[in-house]
Parts: C-alpha cells; structure tokens; sequence
C-alpha cells in the first residue's frame, strides 16, 4: 500500500519513541521511503545512529544543520515527501502546533509542510486528558490533522490509562488510510461493478457471461489508490477484495442492480460487470432431469436490468426503499463494450444508447486473451471522441483509467461535469 510513498517521521520527546526504529522498519516492509527527524528530547529516549540504520536515510537532527539550503532545506525536507507522521506526538508539539510556533526542526517542518500529518499522541492519561490537550486536538483535527491514538494501557509513568501511543500496525494502517484519504479523489464515491452475473435455471445450473472480475476489481483498487471511497459490487469471481476497498458480493443481475441502489450517493460509477442479459422466467425448484434422447428444456428467458443504462438515464436511487424520486445520477458514468466485430462503431452506439459519459470498447473475439486474461486493451469513448490505448496489463489499464477519472474532476475544479472531459 506505501509503495513508493516519501514518508518524514517525526520523532518528538516521548519514552515511546524507543520504539520508532520499529515504526520505521514496518513502514518500510510497506513500500515507503522513511527520513527521521528526531527533537532534541525525542533523541534521549532513541538514537540517531539506530534510526538512520533501520531507515537508510540521514536522520535529521538539527534546525541549523539544514541552513545549506542547496543540500535539504527545512522547506524542502517538508515538501519532499507524501505524508508528515509525528510519533510520538506529545502533548507539547500538539499545542505549539496548534499555536503555529516553529522554536525547533520539527515544528518547523510542520509549519512548513503541505503534505498530510498523521498524529500518534502518546503521554500521560491525565495531559491527554487534560482540556487544553483536548482543545488543541480538536483544533489540530479540524485543519485537517489526522490522528491514530493514543490508546489505553500502562503508561510509562506507571499508571493505567488513555496515552499509550498507538500499536506500530495500527499506524501503518492509519498511514494507508491517510494517503488514500488525500488522493485527488478524496471526498468522491464510485460504485464499481465487477465479474459475471449468474442467472439460475434450476439449483445446479445458471446462464452467465464470461468474466474473471479482474478489469473491474483492479479499477476498483485503482480508484481507492487515488483517494476516493470505492464500493465494489462484485458477482461469482475468485478474486479478493482489493485494499481499502468495500465489497458487496451478489449473485445475479437483479441482487446487483438491488446492490446499486444501496449504495448511496454517488460520484463515479463504472460498470464493468459481465451482466446476463437475460434470466429464466422460472427457476426450477428442483434439477432438471433429462427426459431421454432428443429431449431439450425450453427455457423461457426475460430481459435482465441493463444496470448502466438505469444508473446513466435514472441514477442511483439512495437506497433500497429510497424510490426512483430520490435518484441522483452519478457525475461521471462509465461503461464497457464488450464486442466481437466493428469495436468503435458498436461501442459508439451503445455509449449513446446507455447515456454513459464515457464507454471502455474492448474486442472480446476467440483471438485475443482479454477474458481471464492478465492485459486488456481498449479504446476511450468519449462524446468528443475515440482514443485507442496500447495493449497493457488490467492493472495498469486500471490505474490509467482512475488518472483519467481524477484528471476529469480536477479539470472541472472537482465537480461540474466531468462527463464533459474528454
Ligand atoms: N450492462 C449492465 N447491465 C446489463 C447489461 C450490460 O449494466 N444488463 C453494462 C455492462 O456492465 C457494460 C455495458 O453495459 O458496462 C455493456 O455491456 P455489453 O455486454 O458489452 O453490452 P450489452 O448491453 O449486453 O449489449 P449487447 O449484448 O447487445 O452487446
């Protein structure tokens, strides 16, 4: 989930910063990059030497060691990374900080950064306590920090109570979460449907469409990657629920359309599920038994929901008891054209006759790998026109898309309609 991400931890005076060498290392089995920045009293209780061997990088100490601008100024040590966390985070730097005073590196750095900060208070139950701690967190909160902790335990003082700094996991979860929390599609909802339906005939057989769910559940992925909250309805697949990412599994094409509609309000919605067209009229309650040589079923089929079309010409209707008045269509909706001839000339129609804002045409033929599959390879549809993208892995495809998605929104200052991006 950190791969990849800069990551300035800011190690202040508290007795649990003995264990940020541990900090540093499970935020590198993660992905990321640490540099330390130790106070003056953070470095009592940790030495520099210990976390520059588990980080790899230069720990950085000092204010006034940084004034060679040209080598790594405060302002640049600030900038250069994806996220600030302070851990510990005492009772001290909180309230300097919520005070905007910059007396050392570390407040300094923190009045200098624009990069998310993640707090990991740790100190004594009764300064945690304490209001004026509580006014500065809420403060600190309320531009926009976010915090892991502090929990509930023996404190070093050794009294019981609300100040132990946060479990190492927890806040490398709270670092994942804070990335995806500030990607560009931060505040945004996309609904992603993924995999087949199926369709029952009798309890032993269904009809369905081919699809592995692997293009679907990697845009789902892609999307949380860059911040937004991701519901991923998904049919039968073998396929895990990427990270960060809240499953909804259903079976057939009316749970998913039933699914849709649970889901709220909706900015992005993606419809990348192989949904049956049709159903029996009937299931049979019971197995059909062959009736002996030359004997068929006739199976009598209807017409499934076309989810796209509802979600691009009605929208999401809030809910299952919300009602059709309720409905509110998402700002940008995005199909699939799975097709075996005339890819762009059927892909075009259907994006028309959907009312999607923009349509993924793949060439599903016998000759290509594209079900099941690792690499996919599309044309974007778009009302203003048609770009072919090279042949690559779904993942990659995905995370291109999710650029593309977050591209629309910023162009239109976040939120007028990104259908019109092309
Ligand atoms: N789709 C849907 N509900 C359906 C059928 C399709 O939401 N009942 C969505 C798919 O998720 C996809 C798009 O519509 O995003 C196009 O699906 P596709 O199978 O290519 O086309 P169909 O609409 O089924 O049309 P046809 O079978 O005539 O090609």
């Amino acid at each position: 989930m950190l791969n990849g991400k800069n990551i300035l931890l800011a190690i202040t005076g508290g007795i649990a910063a003995y264990k940020t060498p541990d900090l540093v290392r499970a935020l590198k089995k993660d992905g990321a990059d640490v540099t330390c920045v130790l106070s003056q009293s953070g470095a009592k209780f940790v030495s520099e030497l210990a976390l520059q061997s588990v980080s790899g990088n230069r720990v950085y100490t000092d204010l006034f060691s940084l004034s060679a601008e040209h080598e790594m100024g405060h302002i640049s040590l600030a900038r250069a990374c994806d996220l600030v966390i302070v851990a510990p985070a005492t009772a001290a730097t909180m309230a300097k900080m919520a005070q905007g005073i910059a007396d050392n590196l570390v407040t300094t750095l923190l009045l200098a950064t624009t990069k998310p900060i993640l707090l990991a208070p740790a100190m004594n139950w009764a300064m945690w306590e304490n209001p004026a701690t509580q006014e500065n967190v809420k403060t600190l909160s309320g531009r926009g920090a976010h915090m892991i902790g502090p929990v509930v335990g023996e404190l070093a003082c050794g009294e019981e109570g609300m100040g132990r700094m946060a479990d190492i996991e927890d806040i490398v979860s709270a670092a994942e979460s804070t990335l995806e929390l500030s990607g560009p599609l931060k505040g945004l909802h996309a609904t992603v449907t993924s995999g087949p339906t199926h369709e029952p005939i009798d309890p032993v057989r269904y009809i369905a469409n081919r699809s592995s769910g692997k293009q679907g559940h990697a845009i789902a992925g892609a999307l949380a990657g860059l911040g937004a909250s991701v519901t991923l309805i998904s049919g039968p697949t073998n396929m895990d629920a990427p990270e960060g990412v809240k499953l909804v599994n259903v079976t057939t094409a009316d749970e998913m359309m039933a699914a849709v509609n649970s889901c709220g309000q909706t900015d992005i919605f993606v419809g990348a599920a192989a949904v049956s067209d049709w159903r029996t009229v009937d299931t049979e309650k019971q197995k059909i038994k062959k009736q002996g040589p030359g004997t068929v079923p006739e199976l009598k089929l209807m017409q499934n929901p076309d989810i796209l079309k509802t979600v691009a010409t009605i929208g999401i209707s809030g809910g299952i008891s919300g009602g059709l008045s309720n409905s509110a269509r998402p700002m940008l909706v995005i199909g699939f054209a799975a097709e075996t001839e005339n890819l762009v000339e059927n892909a075009r129609r259907k994006l028309a006759a959907k009312g999607c804002d923009w349509i993924l045409a793949n060439d599903v033929s016998n000759e290509t790998d594209t079900f099941g599959g690792n690499n996919n390879q599309v044309h974007l549809i778009t009302r203003s026109g048609v770009e072919e993208w090279p042949r690559m892995n779904k993942r990659e495809l995905a995370q291109k898309l999710a650029q593309r998605i977050a591209d629309a929104f910023l162009s239109n200052s976040g939120h007028a309609s990104a259908g019109n991006v092309s």
